[in-house]
């Protein structure tokens, strides 16, 4: 089994990654999509989404990071595919998911479904432009309006000599709505050869179980639930593994809160770093209660040192507590 962390726009940037890969359990990430729409872009933009390029192209554990790329014009999508492996990227995915209005509008994500055979196209060319030892994967949907045309494009992914399928198993129109379909991903991994990883509501081990039992698929892609509960794939891992692992209690995630924070600050303009912190929490309080206080003492604050005052006092406070108890 393998566990890949799911590309997230806008919340799981090379920061996130660099926190949730130190936990252990994933195999591999995929960066937000870089969007291509009508030129070959500069490798600032490349290097800019996945700063790892210049560190191998993985973690700093190890992990594989891929490209994304998302767009419509199959030569641009494969000219900016080679770029990137030039570039280093250990694989390039792309992204016929998205559901973005903006994003559709512009050719570009799910909208792309309406066709397999532009599916087809794009990936092809990609295929086509990239060394045969880089991977190309694709990350697709359902389907756009309905899943009438499902099997078709799982089909042309295959014929294009894709390396690799994941699937969201929902449509565009499912949004992000329960349930995840993954017997739907069982009628698509039925009909090729190549590897399918199922992806779509997996929240907790017993979900890992379910889902890999009812689509069939070895490996798993994990989005929202690895950030709600960070060691989700340590945890999934282990049980696949029949080894018991203790899960991360707040004493433990309040100093990852932390160290996320002094990265953003690190890396992005510091009048912005408390919004990435505020979003993780919101994803962290449907897990865990002390997110939601932790999210209440922040949620107003704008200036970089009184969110970091407040966190180092709650990381000291929950380390106290932790302290009391052991
Ligand atoms: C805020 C957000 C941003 C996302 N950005 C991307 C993206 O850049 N590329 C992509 O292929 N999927 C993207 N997705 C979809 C996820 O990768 C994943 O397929 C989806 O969330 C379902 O998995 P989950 O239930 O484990 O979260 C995004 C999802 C969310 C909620």
């Amino acid at each position: 089994m393998r566990l890949m962390l799911a590309p997230m726009e806008g919340v799981i940037d090379h920061t996130m990654r660099e926190l949730l890969t130190s936990l252990g359990g994933v195999d591999r990430c995929v960066t937000e999509f870089v969007r291509v729409s009508e030129r070959l872009l500069p490798p600032r933009v490349f290097h800019r989404l996945c700063p790892e390029l210049q560190h191998g192209g993985t973690t700093s554990t190890g992990v594989p990071v891929y490209v994304q790329i998302l767009g419509g014009q199959a030569q641009v999508v494969a000219e900016n595919a080679a770029r990137a492996a030039e570039l280093g990227a250990l694989g390039i995915d792309l992204n016929f998911g998205c559901p973005a209005k903006t994003v559709n509008r512009s050719d570009g994500g799910s909208i792309i479904l309406k066709d397999p055979q532009r599916v087809h196209d794009i990936t092809a060319a990609a295929r086509r432009a990239v060394p045969a030892n880089v991977p190309v994967t694709v990350k697709t949907r359902l389907g756009y309006e309905d899943k009438d045309r499902f099997l078709d494009i799982v089909r042309a992914v295959q014929a294009a000599n894709a390396t690799e399928l994941t699937v969201h198993a929902r449509t565009k129109r499912n949004g992000y709505r329960p349930p995840a379909y993954w017997e739907d991903i069982a009628a698509a991994r039925e009909i090729i050869s190549i590897p399918v990883i199922a992806n779509g509501d997996i929240w907790n081990p017993a979900d890992a179980l379910r889902c890999r039992k009812i689509s069939g698929c070895d490996d798993l892609m994990l989005g929202r639930g690895a950030l709600c509960r960070p060691d989700l794939p340590r945890l999934i891992s282990a049980a696949h593994r029949g080894e018991a692992v203790d899960s991360l209690y707040w004493p433990d995630i309040a100093p990852l809160l932390l160290r996320f924070f002094e990265l953003q600050l690190e890396h992005y303009d510091g009048g912005h770093a408390g919004n990435p912190l505020k979003q993780w929490l919101v994803y962290l309080r449907s897990y865990f209660p002390q997110a939601s206080l932790l999210f209440e003492l922040v949620k107003r604050l704008r200036q970089p040192q009184d969110i970091g005052a407040i966190l180092k006092e709650h990381v000291a406070q929950s380390q106290q507590q932790k302290h009391n108890a052991a």
